[in-house]
């Protein structure tokens, strides 16, 4: 072996403990599974604090309504390890994945894979309950102490002290084809309910496995490459992935990843009056914005109206729709027709297109944007919970 060799697989082994990938699913989605109505009744149950919901709301709150998003892979609980594919929502702090003593009725959970205490011999079941009550639907469980690992390996995991939402009722029948088990929360911890500690806080206390405390999000949209639906790295970000300089935002608070949005203008023309605080989701495949703002927007870019907030356009349009510029850490960031319109397939093999804005008031903390994945797929995304702050970059769309 060449020293040169010896050197190269040393650096191999130091670069890959210190950053781990989780690569994402990927699929497409049908006009179908987007009903706008029910996408903004679980954001505002999800965001917004004043939301009080009516018997009306009465829906089934829960996993079906993250159905839209596209950032789920693996996580590993428990010795031996057992496996679930959760969605990684950087809008929630709780990491919650079906319980194996759901009952048998419980559809949504039989159908997919549960944690089961008992066969963990690292596990502590604590006793605790656990709910979050959004609007008339909950999800409710215990809570079990134990050993989470990221990814497919062993290499980025807490201890057995780490507390986890084991979910025996969990209401949605649209959950019964959710691609995924559970919820990654990986917002900060003082959204989180029970005031359990999200995984990432370990992973981050240890700065000789994980030198820089962040995690970044990177979506690929080559429709040519739907095999590699993109990737979150873990105590680093990947220059692979994006393009240009990473341009920084400091959080507003620790709640959300909550930013300044300095303002949102098209062919020069201002729609926001001022700063304004948005949040970066990944939990949403939508970006959302005061509904009076969204208005005028949907105007401009020439979409038409239909029910429950929807606009829509036609696809032949998408090429000549203008850029929409948000200025987001003293750069822009432009998203083009082909960013902001969902391209969805409809039950006759047609393409339907829709608008990715919908209008959104949110009254605490607000009024607030949402950046969902229509902005998170354009621009790669970094989450830096070490220097409390979030950066952006123009995403590459392929390895
Ligand atoms: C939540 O946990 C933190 C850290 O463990 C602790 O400092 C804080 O007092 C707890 N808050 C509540 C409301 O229990
Ligand atoms: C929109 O922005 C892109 C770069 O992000 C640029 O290449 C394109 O020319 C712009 N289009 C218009 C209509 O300004």
């Amino acid at each position: 072996m060449t020293t040169k060799f010896v050197l190269l697989v040393l650096a191999l082994v130091a670069s890959a403990a210190c950053l781990e990938r989780i690569h994402f699913q990927r699929r497409t989605f049908t006009r179908e599974e987007y009903n706008f109505e029910k996408i903004a009744k679980h954001l505002r149950a999800k965001h917004d604090r004043a939301y009080v919901p009516t018997s009306e709301d009465a829906y089934n709150e829960g996993l079906s309504d993250y159905s839209n998003a596209q950032y789920y892979g693996p996580i590993h609980i428990g010795t031996p390890s057992q496996k679930f594919i959760v969605l990684f929502d950087t809008g929630s702090s709780n990491l919650w994945v079906p319980c194996s003593n759901c009952p048998l009725g419980n559809i949504a959970c039989q159908m997919h894979n549960k944690f089961n205490c008992k066969k963990s011999t690292t596990c502590t079941a604590t006793g605790a309950t656990f709910e979050i009550a959004y609007g008339t639907g909950s999800m409710k469980g215990v809570v079990d102490n134990d050993i989470v690992c990221f990814g497919n390996d062993n290499t980025m995991c807490t201890d057995k002290t780490q507390g986890l939402a084991c979910a025996e009722s969990e209401p949605g029948i649209t959950f019964v084809g959710a691609k995924f088990d559970g919820i990654f929360g990986m917002g900060w911890d003082r959204i989180s309910v029970n005031n359990i500690s999200q995984p990432m806080d370990q992973i981050f206390a240890n700065s000789a496995l994980c030198p820089n405390q962040l995690f970044a999000f990177w979506l690929n949209r080559d429709g040519n490459d739907m095999a590699n639906g993109g990737e979150i790295t873990l105590c680093d970000t990947d220059p692979n992935h994006y393009t240009g300089d990473i341009a920084w935002e400091p959080l507003l608070s620790e709640d959300y990843w909550r930013i300044n949005l300095g303002g949102v203008s098209i062919d020069g023309e201002s729609y926001t009056t001022g700063n304004t605080d948005s949040i970066v989701d990944t939990g949403t495949s939508l970006l959302t914005g005061p509904s009076s703002i969204i208005k005028k927007i949907q105007k401009k870019i020439g979409a038409t109206p239909l029910l429950n907030g929807e606009y829509e356009i036609a696809c032949s349009k998408i090429p000549t729709l203008p850029n929409i510029t948000f200025s987001l850490g003293g750069k822009d960031f432009v998203l083009r027709g082909q960013d902001y319109i969902l391209q969805l397939a409809n039950g006759n093999g047609q393409t339907t297109c829709l608008s990715g804005f919908m209008g959104l008031d949110i009254q605490a903390p607000g009024p607030l944007w949402i950046l969902g994945d229509v902005f998170i797929g354009r621009f790669y995304s970094v989450f830096d919970h070490g220097n409390r702050r979030v950066g952006l970059a123009t995403s590459k769309n392929s390895a």
